[in-house]
């Protein structure tokens, strides 16, 4: 008998609305979604469709009207917002489609902050960082700030940041569409290698076919519900 995957991600109808005034826009009308660990999901829909906002309800930044949503068997929606605040600096990482690095800190130090954060010592922590940022070739932009580098530089940055610290997920949200082709091509390469090496759970939302072709699951988000996409239709 195959013994029972675990569920890295696991959202049970979740629903949420937003309101405006007079206008009421139900985003996720009872989306489910079952990733196991260590694969690798891709989340489609047209804009407005609600991808982010099932992003930030899935990582706890935001929190759902109704349903459920488990990490590593965790239920994230059960727990108060200090308590999700600190799992999600522990076991959590994000790539933004805008690369969201800080602009006061250097690079190493924007690579070096989950691990502090999360308790490492300074010096520990920025060994760490340069080893991340000689895997993806920056190691002599180290000490420059964020705003000196190009989108691509930004975007390996923000993505070994998102990794320093081991997460266990890894939620990208379109981390390629700030970029030009060819340089979203390599960007993803790189996301996709180290995700793959450090064996993380991944949920990114992208248009990328070869990076659908390469996903264990696809899931398209239209009238509030995910559903699955079948292999090789995306
Ligand atoms: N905080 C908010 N208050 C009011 N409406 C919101 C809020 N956040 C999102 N919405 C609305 O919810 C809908 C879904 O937005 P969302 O950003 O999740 O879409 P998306 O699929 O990520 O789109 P895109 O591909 O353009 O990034 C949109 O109609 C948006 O205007
Ligand atoms: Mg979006």
């Amino acid at each position: 008998m195959q013994p029972e995957r675990v569920a890295a991600l696991r959202a049970v109808s979740i629903t949420k609305s937003f309101v405006e005034g007079a206008v009421r826009r139900d985003v996720l009308r009872g989306a489910d979604l079952l990733l196991e660990r260590g694969r690798f999901g891709a989340l489609l829909g047209r804009s407005g469709a609600g991808k982010s906002t099932l992003l930030n309800v899935l990582s706890g930044i935001d929190v759902p009207d109704a349903g459920r949503v488990e990490i590593d068997g965790i239920e994230l929606s059960a727990l108060g917002e200090e308590d999700r605040t600190a799992f999600r600096r522990r076991h959590l990482g994000f790539v933004f489609q805008a690369f969201n690095l800080i602009p006061t800190l250097s690079v190493v130090e924007n690579v070096a902050l989950p691990l502090t954060l999360n308790g490492s010592a300074t010096e520990h922590a920025i060994r760490r960082a340069g080893e991340l940022l000689d895997r993806v070739g920056l190691a002599d932009r180290r000490s420059a700030y964020p705003d000196r580098l190009s989108g691509g530089e930004q975007q390996r940055v923000a993505i070994v940041r998102a990794l320093a610290h081991e997460p266990t997920l890894l939620l990208a949200d379109e981390p390629t569409g700030n970029l030009d082709w060819e340089t979203g091509r390599s960007v993803m390469d790189l996301l996709h290698g180290l995700v793959r090496e450090f064996g993380v759970t991944m949920l990114v939302v992208t248009h990328d076919h070869d990076l659908l072709a390469a996903s264990d699951a696809v899931w398209r988000l239209r009238g509030g519900i995910l559903e699955p996409v079948p292999e090789g239709r995306a």
